[in-house]
């Protein structure tokens, strides 16, 4: 299971001493499950410093190219060198601010396995697909485009977060979330055969300590992409321990 923090624009120097906790405590009390924190890019080399090889670190997102005149950007090869493992594309924030289009999303999922990361690509409905019952038909269209078919062979993780459930404590029913990732197995195992084994479904949305339990233990729900509630050592290891047990 991958029980990853993506803390958005969220993060100055003192929030190290967050990622000092986790460490600390995850070294008293190891998990089964793999722990990324994903800080904005200003602290991954201090957070990769600080995670001591007991929790890994990413990147939120990454240019296409590995170098080159793009102002503000920052590449997969620049995440990787400054101690990153994974990287965040598609989020929905980027693509809803950014205009980040499928195209775009595969070619910097693409740029992150160049790089030598695990890419995390995410994929998720609005409040207005879901209430028109075009949920299943948006995430298919997101799955197709964005994700390169080198997915079957590198390593990826797919984080589905409905974007209704994204920090505004709401969150589907278990059931909606069962059928969901049991949608996104059955395509993912239709496009890339028994290489969609290694690819787990991350769930995405208002998870936190309590509902974290109920979220986790979901057939096919491999784990978590947390925001709010990754910010907290204490949050965010209570959802850590919540991961099933030998997960
Ligand atoms: P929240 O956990 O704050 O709802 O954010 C989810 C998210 O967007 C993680 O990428």
């Amino acid at each position: 299971m991958l029980i990853a923090g993506n803390w958005k624009m969220n993060g100055l120097s003192p929030a190290l001493g967050e990622v000092e906790a986790l460490v600390r405590e995850l070294k008293a009390r190891p998990v089964a499950a793999n722990v990324l924190v994903c800080p904005p890019a200003t602290l991954v080399s201090r957070v990769a410093a600080a995670a001591s090889g007991i929790i890994a670190v990413g990147g939120q997102d990454c240019h296409p190219q590995p170098s080159g005149a793009f102002t503000g950007d920052i590449s997969a090869e620049m995440v990787r060198d400054a101690g990153g493992s994974w990287v965040i594309v598609g989020h929905s924030e980027r693509r809803q601010y950014h205009g980040e289009t499928n195209t775009l999303v595969a070619a910097k999922a693409s740029a992150g396995w160049r790089a030598g990361l695990g890419v995390i690509v995410c994929i998720g409905e609005t409040e207005a697909e879901r209430l028109a019952g075009q949920e299943e038909e948006v995430v298919d269209r997101q799955l197709a485009a964005s994700i390169p078919d080198a997915a079957g062979a590198s390593p990826t993780a797919v984080a589905y977060e409905p974007v209704w459930a994204i920090g505004t404590g709401r969150t589907p029913t278990t059931e909606d979330i069962a059928r969901m990732h049991a949608h996104l197995r059955s395509q993912l195992t239709k496009r890339f055969g028994s290489g969609a084994r290694m690819i787990p479904i991350l769930y995405g949305g208002s998870v936190n300590p309590r509902n974290a339990k109920e979220i986790l233990a979901v057939p096919e729900v491999g784990g978590a992409l947390v925001g709010g509630a990754s910010l907290k050592a204490a949050d965010f290891l209570a959802i850590i321990h919540a991961a099933p047990v030998g997960s």
